[in-house]
């Protein structure tokens, strides 16, 4: 079984991603820490993030073991992610990877921009998380505050929108709903509602 989870930054894919997994006995696959750990890999070689033949070397060199590394996480790093992830041979680098780790039995959820679109155009069930800008940009704005990061509440939303903007338009693989995908809005529902909401139509997805 595979479960594709797609959707905008700070949507709450993230965390529903690993919740499902867990809940389904699924191994689970973060695949903006790909795109983040190339964005980190460029930088710590000096170059620039639209450097396609250094970030493609890094996405190619790319060491799975890394991924945990708590820098992935910073916010300065999803935009930089997000730079490199319009690059073609950058998405193309990474592509093997994430259908590997799809396959592996008893199967995998995988959370991203172009899991039901691209990686796992056969997935099992596929969600797409949407939330508006506003709502997202306060989830994110508080977690920046808890983590000690002064950042007005203005400067994210105008980053989720920027962030969105570039996701969605890009050439290669946008971010979008695949035309089988489930929508889930979680603008008016906190993370248990939302889970709650997931697995009820992941239920009902493989029992028809
Ligand atoms: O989900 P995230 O915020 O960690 O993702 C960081 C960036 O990586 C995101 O803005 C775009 C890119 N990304 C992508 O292009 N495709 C994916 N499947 C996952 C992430």
């Amino acid at each position: 079984m595979i479960i594709a989870i797609d959707g905008p930054a700070a949507s709450g894919k993230g965390t529903l991603g690993k919740r499902i997994a867990q809940y389904f006995g699924l191994a689970h696959l973060d695949t903006g820490l790909l795109y983040r750990a190339v964005a980190r890999d460029v930088l710590v070689r000096g170059a620039a993030l639209e450097d396609e033949e250094v970030a493609v070397d890094c996405a190619r060199n790319l060491d799975p073991g890394t991924l945990d590394d708590p820098k992935l996480r910073e916010a300065g790093i999803g935009e930089a992610a997000s730079i490199v992830a319009r690059l073609p041979g950058v998405r193309a680098a990474l592509l093997t990877f994430q259908r590997e780790f799809a396959r592996r039995p008893p199967g995998a959820v995988l959370d991203g921009r172009d899991i039901g679109t691209v990686v796992c155009p056969d997935a099992t069930v596929k969600i797409y998380v949407t939330a508006e800008p506003e709502v997202r940009a306060r989830r994110r704005h508080l977690e920046r505050l808890s983590q000690g990061d002064n950042v007005s509440y203005e400067e994210v939303l105008a980053l989720i929108r920027e962030r969105d903007a570039r996701d969605a338009n890009r050439a290669n693989a946008p971010m979008r709903p695949a035309d089988d995908a489930i929508l889930l809005d979680t603008t008016n529902l906190d993370i248990e509602a939302a889970f709650d909401a997931a697995v009820g139509l992941i239920k009902r997805k493989i029992s028809q």
